[in-house]
């Protein structure tokens, strides 16, 4: 059954873009089929694989306003399907605010591809606005990407409570799969961090850190995933070993 994991924090720049190719790019490698869903208007992830968002003329927008179907929109990118996006996706937000059943709209999309895909990751915006709730109502589970530095903790409480509340309202099979420490270094604070947030998680699964190196901004440069980048690397093998974490989880909840 296909499982649609959505990569969430509101915070920007702590790693939910990266994340998300690296986890999709490794589950893909491993023979499943992968549907990326980039939701942030800012368009990084189709950005990260190559696109150029301005030049797209149809994207998850067009999905979501029910003016194309998944079929016209999905682009074959290597071993991925990507629902693209683009600046036209920030218009979703008011446009979709009166519609009935908005914070579904996503999950009943995604509906109409369950038979083709494994799984399907969702790379949200930095914020918790309609977009991002639909992604929670669509998602099995949520992965949080968490930067360890300072004030790197601030807004997880929001984040966790709005997550409880979706799945008490909108979806009763939110899980939250585990967090993601990102960005970690040999810093006292990048050490205080994780101690920190261990202890303000108690039923949470907390990764291994993913560590800060510049083989990730290389491998934007070379629109490929770290996993794919630089394969025998660290950071390649925390993200492999996570992915084989959700390839369990998902025969658990099969
Ligand atoms: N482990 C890492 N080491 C170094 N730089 C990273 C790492 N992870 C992400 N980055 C960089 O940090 C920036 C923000 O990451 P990104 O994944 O785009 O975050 P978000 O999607 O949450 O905004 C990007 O420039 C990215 O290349
Ligand atoms: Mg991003």
């Amino acid at each position: 059954m296909m499982k649609t994991i959505a990569v969430a924090n509101q915070k920007g720049g702590v790693g939910k873009t990266t994340s998300t190719l690296a986890l999709a790019s490794a589950v893909a490698n491993k023979g499943y089929n992968v549907c990326l869903v980039d939701l942030d208007p800012q368009g990084s992830l189709t950005l990260s694989l190559g696109l150029n968002p301005d030049t797209l003329e149809k994207t998850v927008y067009n999905i979501l306003i029910n003016e194309l179907t998944v079929d016209e929109v999905a682009l074959k990118i290597g071993n991925l399907t990507l629902l693209p996006a683009n600046i036209d996706l920030s218009a979703a937000e008011i446009e979709l605010l009166n519609e009935i059943g908005r914070e579904s709209i996503l999950s009943d999309i995604l509906k109409t591809i369950s038979n083709r895909f494994d799984f399907v990751f969702i790379d949200n915006p930095p914020s918790l606005n309609l977009l991002t709730i639909n992604s929670l109502v669509a998602a099995d589970g949520v992965i949080i990407p968490i930067e360890t530095k300072f004030l790197g903790l601030r807004g997880i409480s929001l984040l966790l409570s709005t997550i409880d509340k979706v799945r008490k309202k909108l979806n009763r099979n939110l899980e939250i799969i585990g967090i993601i420490p990102t960005m970690s270094d040999n810093t006292v604070m990048s050490r205080e961090v994780l101690d920190e947030l261990k202890s303000n998680v108690d039923n949470i699964t907390v990764y291994k850190p993913v560590k800060r190196t510049v083989k990730v901004v290389e491998s934007s440069v070379a629109y490929k995933s770290i996993v794919d980048f630089k394969p025998s690397s660290d950071i390649a093998q925390a993200y492999k070993n996570i992915a084989e974490d959700l390839l369990k989880w998902q025969k658990n909840r099969a």
